[in-house]
């Protein structure tokens, strides 16, 4: 019973890499490792140990969705992103506040994303996953320019508005039936961001509409927005909304939601996420690599009940 399975495993993962690079389904990845883009503490931070920082909840969102984080630190050289880039799964670009042209964030987001356009290109499977500032980053990546404009959504939960596509859309096909519903009945998905890509402005840009499919959008009372999208051609996904503040944030304030519909799509987003980056084979060169880059090597902050981000990582 055991033996003719393994012989069959083994069989196809030959194959996959030998005669049939196209049709068969490679062998999954099941100890998937995502790194983290740090970026610059630029508001006043008194419980800042670093110049920049991951806040704690993107780390645990991964990390319950089984998948092992490792940070990664801006203001490094081209040639250690690609050292990185080359031994993890898939990259998740956090909310925050930088400038998205100017900012080391920035900087590193290209490098990242420009290594994950030619992997995937070349048929090495690489995911990237952006939330809010993340969102609005891969739109100035795949633009070429800032296209946000001032919405009103700086502190307040929304149902999504799914477009047609959504059901049938890779992200959302794997959610159950229910919490499709939640997301477009319930105020569950907590937005907490001044810029917003509209709908006009994503329509009247050829490079933005060539890349993304719109899976949801909001509007904030004037202006209707894009909230989440996936990628024709590539493993990008991005939204706009908080998935990780569901579960691991509790400041008080407006905007924040912790039902069970919340905590649930917020676990499967980063399952979703996480499933794809199995799909990648990228691995440390070495298993001391490994353990010398993993999180787990950086104890995160406790920075008190009334703060945005409860506990983070600093660095530099
Ligand atoms: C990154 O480098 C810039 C310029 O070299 C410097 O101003 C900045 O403080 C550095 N930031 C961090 C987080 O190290
Ligand atoms: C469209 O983008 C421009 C920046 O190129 C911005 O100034 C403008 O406010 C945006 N308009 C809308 C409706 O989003
Ligand atoms: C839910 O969001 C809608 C906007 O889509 C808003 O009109 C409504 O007041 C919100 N409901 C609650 C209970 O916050």
């Amino acid at each position: 019973m055991c033996s003719p399975v393994v012989v069959s495993a083994v069989l196809t993962a030959c194959l996959c890499g030998l005669l049939l690079p196209v049709a068969c389904t490679p062998q999954l990845n099941y100890r998937p490792i995502i790194g983290v883009l740090a970026q610059e503490n630029i508001v006043e931070d008194v419980h800042a140990l670093g110049s920049s920082y991951i806040a704690a909840s993107y780390v645990k969102y991964l990390e319950g969705a089984g998948a092992r984080v490792v940070p990664i630190r801006i203001n490094q050289t081209e040639g250690e992103y690609v050292k990185i880039f080359n031994s993890i799964n898939g990259v998740l670009l956090p909310g925050g506040d930088v400038d998205l042209q100017t900012s080391q964030f920035s900087r590193v987001s290209k490098i990242l994303y420009d290594l994950a356009i030619k992997a995937n290109d070349a048929g090495d499977y690489f995911p990237i996953w952006g939330t809010c500032q993340g969102f609005q980053q891969m739109t100035v990546l795949a633009s070429n320019k800032n296209l946000l404009t001032l919405t009103d959504t700086k502190a307040v939960a929304l149902p999504l508005t799914l477009t047609p596509g959504a059901q049938s859309s890779r992200l959302f096909r794997t959610f159950p039936r229910e919490l499709l519903q939640a997301l477009a009945s319930e105020n569950i998905t907590s937005n907490f961001h001044s810029w917003s890509l509209s709908l006009q402005n994503y329509s009247r840009n050829a490079k933005l509409k060539r890349f993304y499919r719109i899976l949801s959008t909001n509007n904030d009372g004037k202006k209707d927005f894009i909230s989440t999208m996936e990628a024709h051609r590539y493993p990008f996904y991005a939204v706009q909304w908080h998935p990780e503040k569901a579960p691991f944030e509790w400041i008080q304030k407006a905007g924040m939601v912790h039902t069970s519909s919340a905590v649930s799509a917020s676990f499967y987003t980063a399952s979703f996420f996480v499933s794809e980056a199995m799909k990648s084979q990228h691995q440390f060169l070495s298993l001391m690599e490994e353990e010398r880059a993993l999180i787990y090597n950086y104890s995160p902050v406790f920075r008190g009940v009334q703060s945005v981000f409860m506990q983070n990582y600093y660095f530099d």
